[in-house]
């Protein structure tokens, strides 16, 4: 073969990547690949754990939850825990205890349910709403080595929902607290001493101020490098500088 049919068999060869290159993203133009938006399988349980070691641990205390609960909607979920409990007056125990009047009274209520050591062992305790969010959170976590094979609830609302369903089925039920005073003006609170130093600055940026790291507020307003050492001070006071 002489240099010239060389030539024409690179041509092909080159001809034929680039139809497959072409092709290949045609085909990926019109053929998106879609990705799940949720995983294609559900665990049980898993859910939780996976929760908790996440950001959204920052959870207010279940009486935020509370004030709003749904009884209706606890009444749902509570089918998870229908499996093992029952919950009518006088209903027999199932793989776990009835749960009758569980809410006000002592840890392992119920007379002549086989509890586990651990269990058992927290008789003293009371079953308030701190105890009963605890317990449903994780119960591995709050009574370490009890027997109840369920791994928890991740939302803090389905926990007041459900814990609210329960204190319903009850010859007294607990009162629903009032939301604290701290989980209520946290939002506020937060904002007051920000929004307080500036208040010589026009109203917009009082308004933003939750937003606002405090430290960036309070060099704008006086004190040029006193609150945060380092370069990222610096670079702070040097942008407001530049704006003003
Ligand atoms: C797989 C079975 C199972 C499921 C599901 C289950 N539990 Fe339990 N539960 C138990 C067992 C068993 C115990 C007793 C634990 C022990 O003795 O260590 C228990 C104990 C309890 C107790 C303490 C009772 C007492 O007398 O102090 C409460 C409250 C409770 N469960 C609530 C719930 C709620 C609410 C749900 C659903 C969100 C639920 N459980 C789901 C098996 C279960």
């Amino acid at each position: 073969m002489d240099s010239f049919e060389w030539n024409k068999i690179a041509g092909w060869v080159l001809a034929a990547a680039i139809a497959v290159l072409g092709l290949t993203i045609v085909t990926g133009m019109i053929y998106k690949p879609a990705h799940l938006a949720k995983p294609g399988y559900v665990v049980e349980g898993v859910e939780a754990e996976t929760a908790a070691a996440g950001p959204a641990v920052v959870e207010k205390p279940i009486e935020a939850y509370l004030a709003s609960a749904s009884v209706e909607k606890g009444e749902a979920i509570f089918k998870k825990c229908a499996a093992c409990h029952t919950i009518g007056k006088g209903e027999p125990a199932g793989i776990g205890p009835n749960l009758y009047g569980v809410l006000g009274g002592p840890h392992a209520h119920m007379q002549g349910f086989g509890y586990s050591d651990a269990m058992a062992a927290t008789h003293g305790k009371t079953w308030d709403w701190d105890a009963i969010n605890q317990w449903l959170t994780s119960p591995k976590a709050y009574i370490p080595g009890n027997k109840m094979a369920f791994a928890g609830l991740s939302k803090g609302e389905d926990r007041a929902a459900v814990a609210a369903y329960i204190n319903s089925k009850s010859d007294k039920p607990l009162a629903i607290p009032a939301v604290p005073a701290e989980a209520a003006a946290a939002p506020a609170a937060a904002a007051a001493p920000a929004g307080t130093p500036t208040s010589a600055q026009p109203a917009p940026s009082a308004g933003k101020a939750p937003d606002v790291p405090v430290a960036d507020l309070s060099n704008n307003a006086k004190q040029p490098e006193s609150n945060v050492g380092g370069p990222a001070a610096s670079a702070v006071t040097g942008t407001s500088k530049t704006e003003k």
